[in-house]
């Protein structure tokens, strides 16, 4: 979301040449107005060799504080090819009073956290992080996620939606209510677009099992839009910078 902002702010700069990569999960991104490229670069090696091809001056990692293989191949690849790096993370959502959070390491600790007794479990996972639930059939699923879950969970219950966000706090408690959730699997995503379903759960007083967030390399970095076009303004980038 913030590289697809990022993209938005710079496309009008004339001193820079911004490209924006993407990694193809999505069938149909909200495109911006500048150059996409799209799939992955093989590895960090590979990501080197496209900073030099490109002669690309600046890289700035913007993608989701959990695509930690992207945010790793990002910082090994830019001293490679002598490219200034930027990463650009939204900070995580803090517990506050009145949140019942269980945090857990990853999945496999979610679906362990669920226990043996059958739970009605809303899931806002993505759709390569789904597929473990299937060794929990005692709960029933109701399953968000961006993309449409293909083939389905291999449980007895579960019924899947999909959407994109902002979702409102109000619409998050009437799903949660509708559907009668009693517990929430998340990400710890940061900012106000998928903020609601956390506000919901704990005005009904529902736990929600946070996934933690994967380690992410020691590189520069900021935490908001306006902060990463501050630093390439006061980067000593050449005239045509170009950013991925
Ligand atoms: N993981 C999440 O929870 C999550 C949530 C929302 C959105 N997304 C978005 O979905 C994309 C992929 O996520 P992921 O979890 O698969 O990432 P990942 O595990 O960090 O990356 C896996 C591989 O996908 C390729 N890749 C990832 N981001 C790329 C990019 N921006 N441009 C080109 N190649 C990229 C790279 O392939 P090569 O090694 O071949 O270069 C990378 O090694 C990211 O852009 C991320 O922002 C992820």
């Amino acid at each position: 979301m913030e590289a697809r902002q990022l993209a938005e702010r710079l496309a009008s700069r004339r001193d820079l040449a911004v490209t924006l990569s993407l990694a193809g999960r999505t069938a149909a991104p909200a495109m911006p107005p500048v150059p996409v490229r799209v799939g992955g670069f093989g590895g960090a090696q590979g990501l080197a060799d496209y900073l030099l091809d490109q002669k690309i001056d600046v890289l700035i990692d913007a993608t989701h504080p959990y695509a930690a293989m992207i945010s790793s191949n990002a910082a090994a690849a830019a001293p490679r090819a002598r490219v200034a790096l930027l990463a650009l993370h939204r900070p995580g959502w803090t517990p506050v009073a009145g949140d019942r959070w269980i945090e857990v390491g990853d999945v496999a600790g979610a679906v362990r956290a669920l226990g043996n007794v059958p739970r009605r479990v809303f899931l806002a996972l993505g759709r390569k992080e789904i597929e473990p639930f299937a060794d929990a059939p005692q709960h029933s699923y109701l399953v968000r996620s961006v993309e449409a879950i293909m083939p389905p969970l291999k449980v007895p219950h579960a019924a899947y939606i999909t959407g994109r966000g902002p979702f409102a706090e109000a619409d998050e408690r009437a799903l949660l209510e509708q559907h009668r959730i009693d517990i929430i699997v998340a990400k710890n995503s940061g900012g106000p677009a998928t903020y609601g379903k956390i506000a919901a759960a704990r005005a009904l007083s529902l736990p929600v099992i946070m996934l933690r967030r994967p380690p992410l390399p020691a590189v520069e970095a900021v935490e908001t839009v306006d902060d990463a076009v501050a630093w390439l303004d006061h980067a000593s980038a050449p005239p045509a910078a170009r950013g991925v």
